[in-house]
């Protein structure tokens, strides 16, 4: 019976851990074939994300779009905009325009604006190569888009570029756990939620500010290393 229990058991593992090897082998794509995977993905998936996001939401990111979007001024850009949850939460004065790849998931966020009745410019965009004139926002915001922004450092040289000296970008993002425990388990599940969801657990947007000249004037870490609030500012 032990001896039944036990065979059980490993079989278990090596299914386990066979799904787990079979998720982490990824034939290699260009970065511009994996926007268009994440493009297709959202497309997919927009009259779901609403709904599928509510509960980790209230989990990791209470009060955090609330925060992010307080800190808006003057023109402001924010990339991957989503079906647009963060639109209840920006100053009344602030002139917003939001871009996102999937334009599935920008019909949700034009029909939340017109809901809402707030102004704003909704494109269809790539943050990786962003389509606006150096030092065009006093502002730029990204919230829970670089986890699946296929190359996450440059859409942060990206906003980094179209902010004006003294503007500044806010984050608040899913982040790699300094708390090694959480990080294993980080580990463990980033192959599937990378291979299911195009969203990356590990990535350290701290990194990516810094490289591009940014000045960090605020960092905080919240819910076991999880959730990052940042804010940095580009130089005068
Ligand atoms: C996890 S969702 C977050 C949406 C929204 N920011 C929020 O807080 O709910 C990630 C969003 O980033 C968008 N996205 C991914 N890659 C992008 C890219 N290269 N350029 C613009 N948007 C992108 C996706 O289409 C999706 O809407």
């Amino acid at each position: 019976m032990r001896g039944r229990r036990l065979f059980l058991s490993a079989l278990g593992l090596l299914g386990a851990l066979t799904l787990w090897r079979l998720a982490s082998q990824r034939s290699p794509v260009t970065p511009a074939e994996e926007t268009e995977q994440v493009r297709r993905f959202y497309d997919r998936i927009a009259t779901r994300y609403d709904r599928g996001i509510r509960l980790g939401e209230w989990v990791l990111f209470k009060e955090g779009r609330r925060w992010a979007a307080a800190q808006a001024r003057g023109e402001t850009l924010e990339i991957g905009i989503g079906t647009g949850r963060n639109l209840p939460y920006y100053p009344a004065e602030v002139r917003l325009t939001g871009i996102d790849v999937s334009p599935a998931m920008l019909e949700l966020a034009r029909e939340r604006a017109r809901q809402l009745n707030r102004p704003v410019e909704l494109r269809a965009g790539d943050a990786q190569a962003l389509d606006f004139p150096a030092a065009s926002f006093d502002t730029v915001v990204s919230t829970l888009s670089l986890c699946t922004i296929p190359d996450p450092a440059q859409a942060v040289r990206e906003a980094a570029r179209v902010l004006r000296p003294g503007g500044r970008l806010i984050l608040l993002e899913h982040v790699r756990s300094p708390l090694l425990p959480v990080r294993v388990i980080q580990r463990l599940l980033e192959p599937i939620t990378v291979r299911l969801e195009h969203d990356h657990l590990l990535r350290e947007p701290l990194e990516y500010v810094e490289a591009a000249g940014l000045v960090v004037e605020q960092l905080e870490r919240s819910r076991l290393g999880l959730v990052e609030r940042l804010v940095a500012r580009k130089p005068e």
